[in-house]
């Protein structure tokens, strides 16, 4: 036997208002077709009044524990993945832990943007099979429409806001064939951190910031990055690709998610997409496509799937693991 995080259960949330291509080409000079054919985005949600990622977070982990069948008193660990934080400080993870009601636990915000939940994931599995403690809530929560320049045609067009939360426990499984995380893989290269940032920040100008982003670089690293973590992964793990049931990978772009596939030879029905309901969620995307999935009855028990993302940073990772 072998001590595994298990995910027990998943959540996600999104905030009451969907806003579609034709109402974005209102605002800025752009089309329905142009959005589509380049991205794959026909939708996404955007925070309004009384919503936040804390608010958004809080929602998706209660339905997480819900699916888990816990109590919010049973978390030991909180980790929230973000870089649209409610404030600079305290750690969104502590609003959170306070919304649900848990007086004491760990918790704490990792800033990897798009990689967010697989670093926050990687994170929480390491410091369970530490011994930290037995039960996390791992959640990837933003809000990116409060840091979009809507001015900015080639960006304000690809993000959206929402959470996702997954339920992890340490649990002794089979070493062959059981349930939990089986590897994970982490990367940043911190010399591309002008190809996509935010433009402000507490310590430099003062001011919150907009996304700023060299698109088409992006891309280029986002195929070729993503393509090789999952190939590492999966060695680290003793797998192939042919044992892969499921790639729930970050939604960026529905093109980036066919090019991954294409490289790897899967099957595009075997990848998640959701990025034409939620556009690009930065943090959040990974969890909402996998709660999305389970809940749907794809993703099932004993089914072999592969998380992956990339981010500002870079950043980019991936995570092998038996649902
Ligand atoms: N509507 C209409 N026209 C537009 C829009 C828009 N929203 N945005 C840009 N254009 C125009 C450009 O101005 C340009 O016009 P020009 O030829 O007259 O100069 C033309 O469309 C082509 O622009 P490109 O930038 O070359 O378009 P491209 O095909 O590269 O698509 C896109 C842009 C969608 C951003 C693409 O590069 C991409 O998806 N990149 C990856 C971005 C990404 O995934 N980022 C996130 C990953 S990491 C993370 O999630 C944080």
């Amino acid at each position: 036997m072998t001590l595994r995080s298990v995910i027990l259960g998943t959540g996600s949330a999104l905030p009451r208002r969907r806003v579609d291509n034709a109402e974005l080409a209102t605002m800025v000079d752009t089309s329905d077709e142009w959005i589509v054919e380049r991205t794959g985005i026909r939708t996404r949600y955007v925070a309004g009044e009384g919503e936040s990622t804390t608010t958004l977070a809080a929602e998706a982990s209660r339905h997480a524990l819900e699916m888990a069948g816990l109590q919010a008193a049973g978390i030991d660990l909180i980790i929230l993945a973000t870089a649209t934080p409610d404030q600079t400080f305290p750690a969104s993870a502590t609003t959170v832990q306070a919304a649900l009601g848990i007086n004491d636990c760990i918790a704490f915000d990792v800033a990897a943007v798009c990689s967010g939940f697989l670093y926050a994931m990687t994170v929480a599995d390491n410091m369970l099979r530490g011994g930290a403690g037995k039960t996390a809530l791992v959640i990837g929560a933003e809000t990116f429409s409060r840091i979009l320049d809507w001015e900015d045609r080639t960006t304000c067009v690809l993000f959206g806001d929402g959470a996702g939360a997954a339920v992890l426990r340490a649990e002794e499984t089979p070493a062959e064939g059981g349930r939990g995380i089986l590897a994970s893989k982490l990367h940043a290269d911190g010399r591309h951190n002008g190809l996509l940032h935010v433009d402000g920040g507490p310590s430099s100008t003062g001011t919150v910031g907009k996304v700023r982003m060299k698109g088409q670089d992006v891309f280029r690293h986002a195929v070729v990055n993503l393509a090789q973590v999952m190939k590492e992964v999966l060695d680290v793990a003793g797998l192939s690709t042919s044992d892969i049931d499921w790639v729930v990978p970050h939604q960026a772009n529905a093109r980036i998610l066919d090019a991954t596939a294409r490289k790897l030879g899967l099957d595009p029905a075997q990848v998640v997409v959701t990025v034409d309901r939620h556009a690009n969620t930065s943090a959040a995307s990974v969890p909402l496509a996998l709660d999305t999935a389970v809940r749907d009855g794809r993703i099932k028990q004993g089914d072999l799937v592969v998380l992956e993302a990339m981010g500002g940073g870079f950043t980019w990772g991936a995570c092998v693991l038996r649902y």
